[in-house]
């Protein structure tokens, strides 16, 4: 069980992922067609990388082959959810799909990132969209924290930016239905909102497009341009340190009889705050750390931002108690930890572009 096959090495869990597999003596096989991040270890005697795509039949017959696969290709960018739904549901559901089969037929463990969106929005949430918003607070928090078995409120069909969610949703209920094979075992990883260095890219510098919102944060602050606050930045997530979450997917390698079969919340709730207040303590950091005065912030529709068909999350709040007791794990790292590691990166490493 030495061996681990990680497919998305290279992304931004991959590569913290992968680092600490490495020190903790395990050989990975990787897979990815991103190799930028890979630099610190590319040359590591116990890490193998194929930058190809992993969904052809040789790699996929090769990934099966190991008795340890750990999933986390994802296109996971929400400015993609109901621009490109096609190519969203095909990545998310179709490819890895292929993958769970010659899993299945192997006999290896799978462990496959699913994601904290399969929640959809709080019974707040939808109620506040409908116009009849909830009046008790003192149990808000209680009816919003969210467990494995929570129900999942998407919106409708037509509404595309649940089509990630979807098709994380369904891959999580296909491996459930798996449960007849008794050699196949999964693990399902929910995680809420990791951060850390080498998260996404800044637009213009190492990527295209949209990223997500710590990297279209840095990107403003570093451009001297207001941050925009996407429907005034109501919306609430718990971050959660990258050190802290690998060391969740160590514990699920270290109990491999708890972890069968069984999904995860990964995240801190203690770390909520919603987007705004991100863009306030993102702004004091950047004059701390740079002495110079942040730009302001700017109010925008999510439409005027992400397109027509985009709707969001309105709050993200896990209840972690099943990885603590399964796993012995739970998070350590606060917010202000994690933001002043993860700006003091984004600084360091793109200061001398702007
Ligand atoms: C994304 C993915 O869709 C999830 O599946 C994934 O689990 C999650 O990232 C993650 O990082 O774990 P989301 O939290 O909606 O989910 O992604 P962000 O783009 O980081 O957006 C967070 C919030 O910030 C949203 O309310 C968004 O509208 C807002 N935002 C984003 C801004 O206010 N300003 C920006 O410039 C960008």
């Amino acid at each position: 069980m030495n061996k681990i096959a990680v497919i998305g090495c290279g992304g931004f869990i991959g590569v913290h992922l992968v680092e600490r597999l490495l020190e903790l003596g395990y050989e990975v096989d990787g897979w990815d067609l991103d190799d930028h991040r890979l630099a610190m270890i590319r040359n590591h005697a116990q890490f193998h990388f194929h930058h190809t795509d992993y969904s052809s039949a040789h790699e996929i017959d090769d990934i099966s082959s190991h008795q340890i696969v750990i999933h986390l290709a994802a296109l996971c960018n929400p400015s993609l959810y109901n621009t490109q739904d096609e190519l969203v549901i095909s990545s998310n559901f179709m490819q890895p799909a292929t993958l769970v089969q010659a899993c299945v037929h192997k006999g290896s463990w799978l462990i496959f990132f699913s994601t904290c969106e399969v929640y959809g929005r709080t019974l707040h949430g939808h109620a506040e969209t409908a116009g009849v918003p909830f009046t008790n607070e003192l149990q808000r928090d209680q009816i919003d924290l969210l467990r494995e078995d929570s129900p999942i409120l998407l919106g409708s069909t037509e509404a595309r930016r649940w089509s990630y969610a979807s098709a994380k949703q369904l891959l999580e209920r296909y491996l459930i239905g798996l449960a007849g094979y008794p050699n196949f075992r999964w693990t399902v990883v929910r995680p809420f909102n990791f951060l850390g260095p080498a998260m996404d890219f800044i637009p213009g510098i190492d990527g295209e497009g949209l990223p997500r919102v710590m990297a279209c944060f840095m990107h403003a602050l570093l451009n001297n341009q207001p941050l925009s606050l996407v429907d005034g930045g109501k919306n609430r997530r718990c971050f959660t340190w990258i050190g802290d979450a690998v060391e969740a997917i160590v514990a699920i390698l270290e109990h491999p009889e708890k972890a069968r079969n069984q999904c995860f919340n990964i995240g801190n709730p203690q770390n909520e705050i919603d987007m705004r207040g991100l863009a306030e303590r993102m702004c004091v950091l950047y004059t701390q750390i740079t002495g110079k005065t942040a730009p302001g912030m700017v109010s925008v529709s999510s439409a005027e931002f992400y397109g027509a068909g985009y709707e969001d999350s309105d709050r993200r709040l896990p209840d972690v108690s099943k990885a603590l007791r399964l796993l012995g794990w739970k998070p350590h790292t606060s917010l202000d930890i994690t933001l002043q590691r993860t700006v003091k990166w984004f600084l360091d490493k793109y200061q001398e572009h702007s």
